[in-house]
């Protein structure tokens, strides 16, 4: 695991989209694993702006997002289709083809993970995955759990995600209470994973999560095994960590 902390929440995200970026030079045809939430979108947009001045060229690249929510059209503003268009996908050029985000509006929800997972071993598997962190340790809409959920599927959300989620909606009632998500083993089988965290509020989970046992109870604690894992916080994030060797800049 390597560790790098910055100073705050911009410099995180130039230094994340400048990995990305790295990525699709080194192998323009990249597969990506993608998140939504707060923790990624500047990251999102420092990308889109180096499409807009500098050509930075997605065209050959796939991507697969994480999670949906389960009942939310993708036309619906606060499902996580409409967040990558407005935040992403309609500001560079990658095919819609090559364009992955679970259907949680499919009518068999099983057939869909299902043909998720081998849409995702057809493609390669992932070169990068890019990944935040709930406030319980989740990843994805992988929630805390007696045991770690291997691939795709069906999740019921837990009470602090519905909470933290009620943030992007009107009123926490409308919030969905299921959502798809990658598993644990898709996510790990990953070639490359940055976690990203900003802020005070990630601090303890961070900190539990990188230095703590590996439980399925903080299912981000699994990421200590993966072979290839950079985790870049800001200084807040951080700030309880007892890492002393952790890369300042
Ligand atoms: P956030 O969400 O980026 O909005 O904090 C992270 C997550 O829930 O995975």
């Amino acid at each position: 695991m390597r560790i790098i902390i910055e100073k705050d929440y911009e410099a995180m995200s130039k230094q994340a989209a400048n990995i990305v970026a790295g990525q699709l030079s080194l192998k323009p045809d990249s597969v990506f694993g993608l998140a939504t939430g707060s923790t990624p979108q500047l990251t999102y947009r420092i990308l889109a702006g180096r499409y807009q001045t500098d050509g930075l060229d997605f065209s050959r690249a796939t991507s697969f997002n994480l999670d949906e929510y389960v009942g939310l059209d993708e036309a619906a503003p606060d499902s996580y289709h409409y967040y990558m268009a407005a935040n992403f996908f309609n500001l560079i050029n990658m095919e819609r083809s090559h364009i992955h985000i679970p259907n949680g509006m499919a009518p068999d929800l099983a057939a869909e993970c299902c043909g998720y997972d081998q849409a995702i071993h057809q493609a390669g598997a992932i070169d990068l995955q890019i990944l935040g962190i709930g406030n319980n340790g989740h990843i994805g809409f992988n929630e805390p759990n007696p045991s770690f959920e291997a691939t795709t599927h069906v999740v019921h959300l837990g009470q602090e995600t519905i909470q933290a989620n009620s943030r992007f909606f009107s009123n926490v009632t409308k919030v969905p209470r299921y959502a798809i998500s990658m598993g644990i083993k898709t996510i790990m089988n990953a070639r490359r994973i940055i976690l990203l965290a900003n802020g005070s509020s990630k601090a303890t989970i961070v900190a539990k999560a990188l230095c703590g046992a590996i439980n399925p109870e903080i299912p981000a604690s699994i990421l200590q095994l993966h072979p290839d894992l950079i985790v870049i916080l800001d200084q807040e994030a951080a700030e309880q960590l007892a890492v002393q060797d952790a890369l300042m800049f």
